[in-house]
Order: C-alpha cells, then structure tokens, then sequence
C-alpha cells in the first residue's frame, strides 16, 4: 500500500479534542475530561461521547439522560486532567469546577470552559466496552471574551488535543486555509 507500514489496529484519529463532560450523579455535579467525542447530526444538533462503562459519570447521564460537554481552555488542563484521575464514585469533583447549571435540562456545566454545549440524552448505543451517549444539543454558552463577532473565535478559546498512544496533550496551531473554498483554489466556479 504506497510503501506504507503497518501500525497497531489501537489506533486513533489525530488529534482527538479534549472535552469535559458534566453530568448531574444523585444530585451532585460530576465532570470526567473525555476524548472521544463527535458531532454526529446536522439537524437537529447533536454530539455523541464514547464513555467506557465502569465510569461513575455513565449512572448519571443515564439516570438524569442528560450531559454537557464544554470545551476547556489549556490555561485549566491540570485540573481537567486530575479530574480524570480521580473518580467521582470516591471523590466529590463537584468543587473542582464552578457549576453553571444548564437552562434547559439542569445538566452541570463547567463555568471555566470557553464553550459548553449542554444535551439531552435521545439515544444510547451499547458497544463491547463503551457507552455511546447521543445528545440532541439543546443550549450552548460561550465565555463572552472567545467570541468578538459574537460567534466562538478558536485562538480565544484555546481547546487543546490529545493524542494516544504516547497520551500527550497539544494546543491548536496555525490557521491553515480556509474550508469549503477548495473548487476556487481548483480554478472551479464556486458553485459548480
Ligand atoms: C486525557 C484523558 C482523556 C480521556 N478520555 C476518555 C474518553 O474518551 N472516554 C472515557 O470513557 N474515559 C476517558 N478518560 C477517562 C475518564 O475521564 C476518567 O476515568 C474519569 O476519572 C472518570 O470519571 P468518573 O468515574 O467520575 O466518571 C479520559 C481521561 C483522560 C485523562
């Protein structure tokens, strides 16, 4: 295959965006950071996080079939990553973050996150070891200063990326052209 060698099949698509899912557990705020995580529908907006089934936060979404996912800064990764440490069947993770409550479901959501998105559960797919959580993304906030023309600007917001499996956490660089605008770049009429 064009002199290409072959990897492990454990492999990854790079780079994976880091989010921090919040779900409300009995009553309490719990977040876990997770890296597997997708927009899977146009209309209406939903997202789906691939969470494996031992977690503590899986009870809870399930329970409350409600979750945010907010997009960190890199200025908050340590605590982010700590929070994937620890588990909130042990630990209280509530006081890590300052919750904002979701105007739509009630979900917790991170108030230090430039971005959260918060879901309301419309569908669970069981896999051999993970819970796939597909939420319809009923409300979505943003912190005032990632967005100068009202619309989320990426340098503002400052996510960050993971890659596995050498499990290294990365800043977005470079704008690097713009999208959709290949067919003028071709020399194509843009709307052939
Ligand atoms: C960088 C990083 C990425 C992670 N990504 C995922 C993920 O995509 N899916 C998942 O199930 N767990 C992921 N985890 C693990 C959970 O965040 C971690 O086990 C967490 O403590 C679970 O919390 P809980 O038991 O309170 O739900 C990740 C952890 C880290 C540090």
């Amino acid at each position: 295959m064009m002199g290409q060698i072959r990897i492990d099949r454990n492999a990854f698509p790079y780079p994976m965006p880091m989010v921090l899912v919040g779900a409300d557990a009995g009553g309490r705020a719990n977040f876990m950071p997770v890296a597997w995580v997708s927009r899977v529908n146009f209309k209406p907006p939903m997202i789906a996080v691939a969470i494996s089934r031992g977690h503590f936060t899986n009870g809870g979404i399930r329970s409350s079939r409600a979750f945010s996912v907010g997009i960190p800064p890199v200025s908050i990764i340590d605590r982010v990553d700590y929070c994937g440490i620890i588990s909130g069947s042990s630990t209280d993770k509530s006081r890590l973050f300052t919750v904002v409550t979701g105007e739509e479901t009630g979900a917790p959501m991170a108030g230090e996150c430039s971005v959260n998105m918060e879901c309301r559960l419309v569908q669970t797919v069981e896999l051999p070891t993970n819970d796939i959580f597909i939420g319809e993304i009923v409300g979505a906030y943003a912190d005032p200063s990632c967005c100068p023309d009202g619309r989320p600007d990426i340098t503002r917001i400052r996510p960050y990326t993971l890659t596995m499996p050498d499990n290294r956490y990365w800043e977005t660089g470079q704008d690097a052209g713009r999208a959709w605008d290949a067919r003028r770049s071709q020399g194509l009429h843009p709307h052939v």
